[in-house]
């Protein structure tokens, strides 16, 4: 019974694992061969092979294992003994070493509509098949034994799904009938829903369609054909398993109680009606240079240091490639952008035969409905993934083929990888998701562990150089107007023939399987222009400079925001202004780029104050420039309506609980602490919820433009104070640092902007001096107990300041003291200004916080167009400037009221009338200047109302 439940396809077992000795013989045999044919061979032609030699040197056995072909190839170059020079192996690092000759059918001479490769018989109507149209969800499986639970579950329970059981050689033909199905003429039951397709009905589909005759008998490789199969029958979703792996259901009897069911996700999973899917991200650091994630401890792993089947070997121990520590951060993706979505598997999951020798079996996952979650792997990164248990989804099909020139435990997790590298080459975001357990292998089979060993060679030594050159591939790309997802898969399997990891048969069978997808009506998703791609974090001021273009090329006015019907924020102005100032400034940042990225980041709770949120985020559509980086709003999770209606597509959400036990705000400061791993600008600004943006954001209000050097680096302004508050918040500094802090106040002017190479270094110089991890509660409770006495004992933003003054030396900021050269102010606390009207016993009062908020922004308008800045000696005032239509009115001497906003904390007003008056002018000129030939550009903005 052990034996009959092992499996295919990568499985535990069946082709993959479970070699009988025979054939370990026989692979030694070849190996030894092998190596001596290498060997005379590299004597006569060196190391390049033409591809006509290698294809004819190629044993591919029919088993479609180890094997093959170049068996010779990976020893001589994976240095696994059989090197011939010596002691010192060579790591197999994919060098090309051979030349593909063949025609491309998808490349750059045409589609594969034009080279009559294709058969002249169509393929029979699958409408006519009893299954047609009965389900979008079709289960795949392959099996050369008896009919398992595992696929007996799925036939039985899972009733909205269809199942192809593709059959082998060795397949009982009485399969059907001993899973208790009937079946019809075509192999088909179709009360179950189960379509078995026995090999003489294979045999004549590939009388139609070229592709199956290319797929090997006793081969994991077969399954191919039921994917084909499931997209040629119309499905959406496509189930690939394994036939030992349990689907967890109610009915099932092994299944332990509690936890999310199996069966709930795959419905969840595959709901149409849904149309976003909220799931875990995962935080990408500066420190974070691995290629490969490895999301099993995030996933709950009962084993902390477990890995899946496929890492590479190098990250197996890397603690960074397993995540960061740090807050718990979800967001919002587009379920028909959801490309693929793997299973962790409980009890026995899909792990490596090095994890087998030296870890304690069985394991499992986190599956409780609280705390189990489903995981982005980040898009930049690689996990892998395999066939035991995987959702794959529309946008993804393409991506099914299992390669079969490799061996059996190689094959699906080698496909996982070169499908991600190609998720990258699409027009529209994809996603990789892991899930919470949807199965469970409760059966233990007996492992043969050194048998998997040797199968999984590859895995071991060649796994990162297929990373590498996957991330260097540069795809084909044909401005012709053939360039297409086809030609770029063709292109990469081309790619790693010519580097050795597959064979000349994976090709051809790739060039095929894409043919039959075109053939079957697939209508394949379409790829990137890479010469469009542009990123403002990243990509320099170059980059920046062309978001602004597109930004207004595709205008998005700011939106006032509204909760119950209601306006909740400033925006609404009561005027209806004919002036888009949020129009101006991303003009204005064509030519002003930032020089060098900046993501603003807030952390707040939509629901408590949202009138607070509101206004903020009213402003930063206002006066925050388009193409700094990224704007990013965590909320909490709950607060998805309030996004979806008022936050918007430009400034990315994404949700967080407070964890580590503290919220409110304490929770946000620890969140604020980790403000870098969201995004991947060189500096991040740190702004909270009850804060406006009071006059448009230039790059010499951020950056001190003034020392800008040839390279175009200038240092950011870093802003502190060290009489507000006085003494208020050194008691959070002093405890910890353990007495070595500056009390310098650092929040006095919001947004506060630092480095996001400083964060990292920031949570381990605190890690250093408590010897204790940064989050946890120990670091922390104090402040929870320090709340109870009043919670001003702590800021995060003194907290970093003070560390960045003592320590921070990667690169030079500019450390401005407010109260001796003013810098000018370009955000406020609200609730904090005194100064103005604050509603009834200064209260935050939703009305209050609104007229406040709106009189600042305002202030910032009538700044722009009302008020005549005083002008250096000589230098002319901007002439052609338009002014406001009803200046006087909406505007009565409109700097007296509000005048030393820009300039005022609290009751102070820092520096000198004559310095306030030159940091204005310093701001205000160049930027009318600016706007004047905006306007000039512009005819058709000639008169400005409000
Ligand atoms: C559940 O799994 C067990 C163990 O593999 C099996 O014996 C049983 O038949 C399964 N139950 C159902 C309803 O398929
Ligand atoms: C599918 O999703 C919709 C919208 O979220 C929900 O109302 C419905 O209950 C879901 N259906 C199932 C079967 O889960
Ligand atoms: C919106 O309306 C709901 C239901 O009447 C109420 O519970 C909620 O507090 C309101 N929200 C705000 C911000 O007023
Ligand atoms: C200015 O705004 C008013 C009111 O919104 C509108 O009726 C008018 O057409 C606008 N004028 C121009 C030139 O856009
Ligand atoms: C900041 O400037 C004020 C006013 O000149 C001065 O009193 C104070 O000592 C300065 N603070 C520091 C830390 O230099």
């Amino acid at each position: 019974m052990m034996m009959l439940m092992e499996s295919l396809n990568g499985g535990r077992g069946g082709y993959g694992g479970g070699r009988p000795s025979y054939m370990r013989n026989l692979t030694v045999a070849v190996i030894v061969i092998m190596c001596w044919r290498l060997f005379l061979a590299s004597k006569a032609l060196g190391p390049f092979r033409m591809a006509s030699m290698v294809d004819s040197d190629a044993t591919t056995n029919s088993y479609g294992n180890i094997q093959n072909s170049n068996a010779a190839a990976l020893l001589g170059t994976a240095g696994l003994g059989g090197s011939v020079s010596g002691a010192t192996a060579n790591r197999f690092r994919g060098d090309p070493v051979r030349i593909y000759v063949e025609t491309r059918r998808f490349g750059k001479k045409g589609s594969s509509q034009s080279d009559g490769s294709l058969p002249v018989n169509a393929p029979p109507s699958l409408k006519e098949e009893p299954l047609y149209q009965k389900c979008h969800k079709w289960a795949v499986v392959t099996t050369i034994y008896n009919p398992s639970d595992s696929v007996k579950l799925v036939g039985n329970d899972l009733n909205d799904w269809c199942m192809v059981v593709v059959a082998d050689t060795k397949t009982p033909d009485d399969y059907m009938q001993e899973a208790g199905w009937s079946t019809g003429e075509g192999g088909e039951d179709t009360t179950r829903k189960v379509q078995f397709l026995s090999v003489s009905a294979q045999n004549e589909i590939s009388k139609m369609i070229p592709f199956v005759k290319l797929m090997p008998f006793q081969s994991f490789a077969r399954k191919n054909i039921g994917y084909l199969y499931a997209i040629w029958m119309g499905a959406t979703a496509i189930f690939d398993f394994d036939d030992d792996n349990l689907v967890r259901g109610e009915n099932n009897k092994t299944t332990k109680g509690g936890g999310i069911l199996g069966t709930e996700l795959l419905a969840d999973f595959t709901n149409e009606t849904k149309s976003l899917v909220m799931v875990r991200h995962v935080s990408i650091a500066m420190d974070f240079n691995d290629r490969a994630f490895n999301p099993l401890h995030m996933m709950g792993a009962t084993i902390a240091d477990a890995w899946p089947r496929g890492m590479p070997l190098s990250l197996i121990n890397s603690k960074s490639a397993r995540g960061q520590r740090g807050p718990l951060v979800l967001k919002e993706v587009q379920q028909s952008n959801v490309a693929i979505i793997q299973s962790v598997c409980d009890h026995d999951p899909d792990v490596d035969a090095i994890f087998r020798l030296n870890h304690q079996q069985p394991f499992s996952f986190e599956s409780s409905k609280a705390k189990a979650m489903t995981l982005e792997v980040p898009s930049q990164l690689y996990s892998p993934y395999n066939a035991q248990a995987t959702l794959h989804f529309h946008i993804a099909f393409w991506g099914l083929y299992l390669p079969m020139t490799v061996n059996g435990r190689v094959s699906d997790i080698w496909r996982s990888y070169i499908v991600q590298r190609l998720l990258r080459e699409l027009d529209t975001q994809a996603h990789v998701l892991y899930s919470p357990p949807i199965v469970e292998s409760p059966s233990r089979n007996a492992h043969d562990n050194l048998g998997d060993l040797a199968a999984e060679q590859h895995l071991y030594l060649r796994t990162e150089a297929l990373l590498e050159v996957l991330d260097n591939w540069q795809p084909i790309t044909d401005k012709g107007g053939t360039d297409s997802l086809q030609a770029r898969i063709e292109d990469l399997w081309i790619h790693l023939y010519e580097r050795q990891f597959v064979e000349v048969e994976d090709v051809q069978a790739v060039q095929d399987w894409v043919a039959a997808l075109e053939q079957s009506g697939y209508v394949f998703p379409a790829v990137k222009d890479h010469s469009l791609v542009i990123d403002p974090s990243t990509g320099g001021v170059k980059d920046r400079q062309e978001c602004a273009r597109r930004r207004l090329a595709n205008w998005e006015e700011p939106r006032p925001t509204f909760m119950n019907g209601s306006n909740f924020g400033a925006l609404t102005f009561e005027h209806s202004s004919n002036i888009s100032v949020a129009r101006l400034l991303t003009e204005y940042e064509v030519d002003n780029p930032f020089p060098h990225s900046v993501d603003l980041v807030v952390r707040a709770a939509a629901t408590k104050g949202p009138w607070e949120l509101a206004t903020m985020i009213e402003s930063v559509q206002l006066y925050w420039p388009k193409c700094a980086g990224r704007v990013l709003v965590v909320l909490d999770i709950g607060d998805e309506e309030f996004a979806h209606e008022n936050i918007p597509s430009w400034i990315d959400v994404m949700y967080s609980k407070f964890d580590f036990g503290m919220p409110g705000r304490l929770g946000t400061q620890l969140f604020n602490m980790y403000s870098d791993q969201q995004g991947r600008s060189e500096y991040v600004a740190v702004i909270d919820t009850d804060t406006t943006l009071i006059t448009p954001v230039t790059p010499d209000l951020v950056f001190n433009m003034e020392k800008i050097d040839e390279a175009g680096n200038a240092p950011p302004y870093i802003l502190a104070e060290t009489t507000y508050q006085k003494g208020m918040w050194s008691k959070g500094d002093q405890w910890m640092f353990k007495g070595d802090s500056n009390d310098w106040t650092f929040m006095v002017t919001l947004p506060t902007l630092w480095p996001r190479a400083m964060f990292p270094q920031y949570r381990a110089g605190v890690e250093a001096i408590h010897n204790n991890e940064f989050e946890t509660t120990d670091l922390w409770q104090h402040f929870r107990a320090t709340r109870k006495a009043g919670w001003m004992s702590m800021s995060q933003f003194c907290l970093l300041g003070n560390w960045m003054v003592k320590h921070w030396t990667d690169a030079p900021f500019d450390l401005r003291n407010e109260t001796d050269i003013p810098p000018m102010r370009y955000g406020c606390h609200l609730p904090y200004y005194r100064g103005l009207s604050f509603g009834p016993g200064g209260k935050k009062d939703p009305d209050s916080f609104q007229r406040t908020g709106r009189n600042l922004m305002l202030d910032g308008l009538c700044e722009l167009f009302c008020h005549e800045t005083p002008h250096q000696a000589g230098s002319p005032p901007a002439v052609g400037l338009p002014k406001w239509k009803s200046c006087a009115e909406k505007c009565p001497n409109p700097t007296k009221k509000y005048k030393d906003v820009y300039f005022k904390y609290d009751r102070k007003v820092y520096g000198t009338p004559e310095q306030r008056l030159q940091v204005e002018a310093n701001h205000f000129e160049p930027f009318k200047r600016a706007l004047d030939s905006v306007f000039r550009r512009a005819k058709q903005i000639s008169t400005v109302k409000l």
